[in-house]
C-alpha cells in the first residue's frame, strides 16, 4: 500500500474518547448529586468485585495531567462526557456552579492545547433523582434532558464545536431496562420500547434546544452517537437468517430507522410482542429533528443463530472458531467497521460521520515495570480498523474523525477495572499513567495523518518515545 492511499483527508480529527463516570472519580464532590451508576455500583453484586467509580482514574483531580498526556500523544480531538448530576444535582432545577466550572476548566485547557473537544451530554449516568421518577421510561425525561442540554450550551456553547446528545441508546436500553446488566438494572419486556422512544425524543428535544440559540449559526455542530454491530447469520439455515434479521432490528435498526425514516422496524413488534406499544405518530417529527453529524461506535460483529430460549430476540451470538477475540469475548472483525460506515451512509445520506469509539481490551497487568507497556495486539487492532475507515472514505463515505476508545484504562462498567482499553495504562494503586505501545503508534498515525498505516504494524522498539 502507498502512503498516499493511507493518508486521510485534510483536517481529519485524530482523537481519543472517555466518559465521565468511567474516569472522573469523586462522584459526589462539590455539590454533585448521585447518578444511577453511583447507586448501581454501590449495590452489592452489580459490578465485578463490587468495584465503584468513587476514585476511578481520579481524572476529577488529574485532568490537567491527562490533557498533558493527550498533547504528548498528539491528539487533535478529545471526546468526553459531562455528568448530568454534577450540573443539576436533582436532574433539573438548581444549577450547581461548581460542576459547570469543572467542565469549563477542562474545555479551556483542551483549547489552549489545540485539542478540539467533542462533548457528549449523556453517557449513561442519569441523575438518580430522575430515576426515582421513572428515569428514561417517563416521557417527561425529554424535557429534563433538553433543559440540561440548554444549560450546557449556555455555559460552553461558545467554546465547544461538537456536541453529542446521547451515547449508544441500544446499550442504555438493552443493559439498563431489558437484561439489567447495567444501571438502573431492570429486566422488563415493557420498559425497553418506552425507554428507547424517550431517549430518541430527548435527543430531538436537545437538538431543538441547540437550534434555539446562537450556537449553530456560530458553526457548532450537534449529533447523536449510535453503536452498530453487523448481525451475520452463522449458517444459511432459514431460521438463522431470520434470527440475524431480528437481532439486526433490535440492535441496529431500532434507532437509526426512527431517526432517519421516522418509524420503527416492523420486526420490533414481533420481538417484543405484548411489550410493544403504539407510539404517537407526531413524536417522530421530534425524533427526526435534523442533526449535523452522526457518531458511530464500533467494536465487533455478532455471528448469530436462532435460539428459542434467548429472550426476547430468539437469537444468540456464537463463536467464530477462525477469529481472534478480545478479553471481553468480542470478535475482532475490522471489515465490519467499513461495512457499518457504508451502511450508515446508505441510511443517513450525506451526513458527516465520526467514528466516536473503537478499540479493544486485552489481558494486561495491573502494574507496569519500566516506562512502556507493549500491546502489539491493540496496535494491530488499531491499524486494521483505521484502515477500514480509510477504505470507507475511499468508497465515498464522509468520515471526519476517529476516536480511539480509550485514552486511559478505566472502569469498564459492570466489568470493573480489570478490563483495560487504554492507550495509557493506569495503575490504580497510585494513579500512575504509563503509555502503551499503542499510544506511541497512534501518535505516529495522527502525525502522518494516516500515512504510517501503509507500513506493517511496527515493532514497539522502533517507535519514537512520546515527547516530554
Ligand atoms: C461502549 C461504551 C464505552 C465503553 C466501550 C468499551 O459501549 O460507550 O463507555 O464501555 O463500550
Amino acid at each position: 500500500m502507498k502512503a498516499e492511499d493511507a493518508r486521510f483527508p485534510e483536517g481529519f480529527l485524530w482523537g481519543a474518547a472517555t466518559s465521565a463516570y468511567q474516569i472522573e472519580g469523586s462522584p459526589l464532590a462539590d455539590g454533585a448529586g448521585a447518578s444511577i451508576w453511583h447507586r448501581f455500583s454501590h449495590t452489592p453484586g452489580r459490578v465485578f468485585e463490587n468495584q465503584t467509580g468513587d476514585v476511578a482514574c481520579d481524572h476529577y483531580h488529574r485532568f490537567a495531567e491527562d490533557i498533558e498526556w493527550m498533547r504528548r500523544v498528539g491528539l487533535s480531538a478529545y471526546r468526553m462526557s459531562v455528568s448530568w448530576s454534577r450540573i443539576l444535582p436533582s436532574g433539573y432545577g438548581r444549577v450547581n456552579a461548581a460542576g459547570l466550572d469543572f467542565y469549563a476548566r477542562i474545555i479551556d485547557l483542551l483549547l489552549a492545547n489545540g485539542i478540539t473537544p467533542m462533548v457528549t451530554l449523556y453517557h449513561w449516568d442519569l441523575p438518580a433523582a430522575l430515576d426515582d421518577r421513572g428515569g428514561w421510561t417517563n416521557p417527561v425525561v425529554a424535557d429534563w434532558f433538553a433543559n440540561y442540554a440548554h444549560v450546557m450550551f449556555g455555559a460552553l456553547g461558545d467554546r465547544v464545536p461538537l456536541w453529542a446528545t446521547i451515547n449508544e441508546p441500544w446499550v442504555i436500553v438493552d443493559g439498563g431496562y431489558l437484561h439489567g446488566a447495567l444501571a438502573p438494572g431492570h429486566r422488563s419486556l415493557f420498559e425497553p420500547p418506552l425507554a428507547a422512544h424517550n431517549i430518541l425524543r430527548a435527543h430531538g428535544a436537545a437538538v431543538r434546544a441547540f437550534r434555539s440559540g446562537p450556537w449553530s449559526a456560530a458553526g457548532a455542530k450537534i449529533g447523536i452517537v449510535l453503536n452498530f454491530e453487523p448481525k451475520d447469520p452463522a449458517t444459511d439455515r432459514p431460521e438463522d437468517v431470520a434470527a440475524a434479521k431480528r437481532a439486526d432490528a433490535q440492535f441496529n435498526r431500532h434507532y437509526i430507522d426512527a431517526l432517519f425514516r421516522g418509524r420503527y422496524p416492523d420486526d420490533m413488534a414481533e420481538i417484543y410482542g405484548e411489550g410493544w406499544p403504539e407510539f404517537p405518530a407526531e413524536d417522530f417529527a421530534l425524533i427526526q429533528e435534523p442533526m449535523d453529524f452522526m457518531g458511530i461506535n464500533y467494536y465487533s460483529r455478532g455471528l448469530t443463530v436462532a435460539d428459542d430460549d434467548a429472550w426476547p430476540t430468539r437469537a444468540i451470538k456464537v463463536i467464530n472458531p477462525d477469529a481472534e477475540y478480545t478479553a471481553l469475548g468480542w470478535e475482532v472483525y475490522p471489515e465490519g467497521l467499513k461495512r457499518v460506515l457504508l451502511w450508515a451512509k446508505e441510511r443517513c445520506g450525506d451526513l458527516p460521520l465520526y467514528v466516536t469509539e473503537n478499540g479493544a481490551a486485552f489481558e494486561e497487568p495491573s502494574t507496569v515495570a519500566g516506562g512502556l507497556l507493549a500491546d502489539p495486539r491493540r496496535m494491530a487492532y488499531l491499524r486494521e480498523h483505521i484502515l477500514a475507515v480509510r477504505a470507507a472514505i475511499a468508497e465515498g463515505v464522509d468520515v471526519r474523525g476517529y476516536f480511539a476508545w480509550s485514552l486511559l484504562d478505566n472502569m469498564e462498567w459492570s466489568h470493573g477495572y480489570a478490563t483495560r482499553f487504554g492507550l495509557l495504562h493506569v495503575d490504580y494503586a497510585n494513579q500512575k499513567r504509563t503509555p502503551k505501545g499503542s499510544a506511541l503508534y497512534y501518535r505516529k498515525i495522527a502525525r502522518t495523518n494516516g500515512a504510517a498505516l501503509a507500513e506493517a504494524t511496527p515493532e514497539v522498539e522502533a517507535l519514537p518515545a512520546l515527547p516530554s
